[in-house]
C-alpha cells in the first residue's frame, strides 16, 4: 500500500506592504476597526506586472527544493487559486509548470476558494495512494487584489496577495501518511462570496469591471458566523472519527480569514496558543494560499518539526470547507 506524505513547503511573499493605515485613506475605516474586528494589521500586494503564476512559481521552488527532489521526479501538478493568470484558460498550474521546466507534467487548477489547499492536497493524497502518481506539487497561490473593490471597506480590508507551496510523495511507510482529509460544499450558500460576474452566467458584453461585478462581494456577517460553526464542527468531525485528541495536535493551521474565527475554534477544541498558527495580522486573508503560507511561517521560524502533527482546517465561498490531518515528514529547517 502507497500512502501519501507532506514532505515539504514553501512560499512567497509579494514586496509591498498594504497597512491598515494607508487603507484609512482609501476608505471610511480606521486601524482600531480592523484590528479589533479582524486582526489584520498589514497584507501583502503583488507589482501590477506579477501575476498569479509568478508567484506561485516562487513558492514552488523552495518547496521542490527542500524536498529534496529533482524537478524532474515531479509527475502532476494542482494549483488552488481563484485568481487565476487567466479566468477560463489557460490554467495557472500550466504555466506554473512550464516556468518550472517540470516538463510536460499533468496540470491543472481548481477553484474551492480558500479551501482550495486543503481539497488540492486530498486530490494529491488520492492519485498517489492509487498508484497513478508518485511526487505532486500542490501550490495556492492568489492575487486577490487584482478582484479586489478597493472602494468597498467590507472586502477591501480582508485580502491580501502570496502563494504557498507543498511537495506530496509516495511513501510505504504509515507512520508517515496524511491520515484523513474531510472535504464538502453548500451551493445553496454561494451568493455569501462570490465574484458575480466573469463566468458562464455573465453578460459578457458589459464587462465595465466594476458594474458587471468582476469583483468579490461578500456577505460578511453572515459568512462570519456560518465559519465558526462549519469550521469549528468539521474539526471536531476529524478528531472524534480518528480516535485523536486535540491536545494531540501540535501545531492548528487554520485558514486565516480572522482573528475572531480562528480564536472561536481554538476555544472549542481547547486548544493552547502555542498550538494555534496566527499569521492574519501580517498577511490578511489570502485564500487559497493561506495555509501554506501559515505553514511555511512556522517552518521558517523553526517550529515545525519532521513528525509535528498538523490539524489543518479551511472555509470559503462555494460555500466550500475541508480539514485535514498531516504529519510533517520533511526535514526541520533548524
Ligand atoms: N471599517 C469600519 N466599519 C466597517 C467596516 C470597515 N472596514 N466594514 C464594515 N463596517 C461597519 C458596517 O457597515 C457595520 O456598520 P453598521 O453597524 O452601522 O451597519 C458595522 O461595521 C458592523 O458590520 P458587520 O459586517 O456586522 O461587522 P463584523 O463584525 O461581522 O465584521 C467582517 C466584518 C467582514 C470583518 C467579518 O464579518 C468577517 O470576517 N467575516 C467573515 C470573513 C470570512 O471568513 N470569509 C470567508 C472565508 S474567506
Amino acid at each position: 500500500m502507497m500512502y501519501a506524505a507532506f514532505r515539504s513547503i514553501g512560499a512567497y511573499v509579494p514586496a509591498k506592504i498594504l497597512t491598515n493605515a494607508e487603507l484609512e485613506v482609501m476608505v471610511d475605516t480606521s486601524d482600531e476597526w480592523i484590528t479589533k474586528r479582524t486582526g489584520i494589521k498589514e497584507r501583502h500586494i503583488a507589482a501590477a506586472d506579477e501575476r498569479t503564476s509568478d508567484m506561485g512559481v516562487k513558492a514552488a521552488e523552495l518547496a521542490i527544493k527542500r524536498s529534496g527532489l529533482a524537478k524532474e521526479d515531479i509527475d502532476m501538478i494542482i494549483c488552488a487559486t481563484i485568481s487565476p493568470d487567466y479566468f477560463c484558460m489557460p490554467s495557472t498550474a500550466t504555466i506554473i509548470a512550464t516556468k518550472l521546466g517540470l516538463g510536460k507534467v499533468m496540470a491543472f487548477d481548481i477553484s474551492a476558494a480558500c479551501t482550495g489547499f486543503v481539497y488540492a492536497l486530498s486530490i494529491a493524497k488520492a492519485f498517489i495512494e492509487s498508484g497513478m502518481k508518485k511526487n505532486i506539487l500542490i501550490v495556492g497561490a492568489e492575487k486577490l487584489s487584482a478582484i479586489t473593490d478597493y472602494t468597498d471597506r467590507g472586502t477591501c480590508i480582508l485580502f491580501g496577495d502570496g502563494a504557498g507551496s507543498a511537495v506530496i510523495s509516495a511513501t510505504e511507510d504509515k507512520n508517515e501518511a496524511i491520515i484523513d482529509i474531510h472535504t464538502g460544499s453548500d451551493g445553496s450558500f454561494a451568493d455569501l462570496l462570490m465574484t458575480p460576474n466573469g463566468g458562464s452566467g455573465s453578460a459578457h458584453d458589459e464587462l465595465d469591471r466594476e458594474a458587471a461585478g468582476c469583483y468579490m462581494r461578500m456577505k460578511g456577517n453572515e459568512t462570519f458566523k456560518v465559519a465558526v460553526r462549519t469550521l469549528t464542527a468539521d474539526v471536531v468531525e476529524i478528531l472524534e472519527q480518528n480516535n485523536i485528541e486535540s491536545s494531540k495536535i501540535t501545531h492548528f493551521v487554520p485558514h486565516q480569514a480572522n482573528y475572531r474565527i480562528i480564536k472561536a475554534v481554538g476555544d472549542a477544541l481547547e486548544l493552547s496558543d502555542e498550538q494555534v498558527v496566527l499569521t492574519v495580522e501580517k498577511y490578511g486573508n489570502t485564500s487559497g494560499a493561506s495555509i501554506p503560507m501559515a505553514i511555511n511561517d512556522i517552518y521558517e521560524s523553526g517550529k515545525l518539526q519532521q513528525g509535528d502533527l498538523m490539524l489543518l482546517d479551511a472555509f470559503g465561498g462555494g460555500l466550500t470547507w475541508g480539514s485535514a490531518l498531516v504529519p510533517f515528514t520533511g526535514k526541520a529547517i533548524h
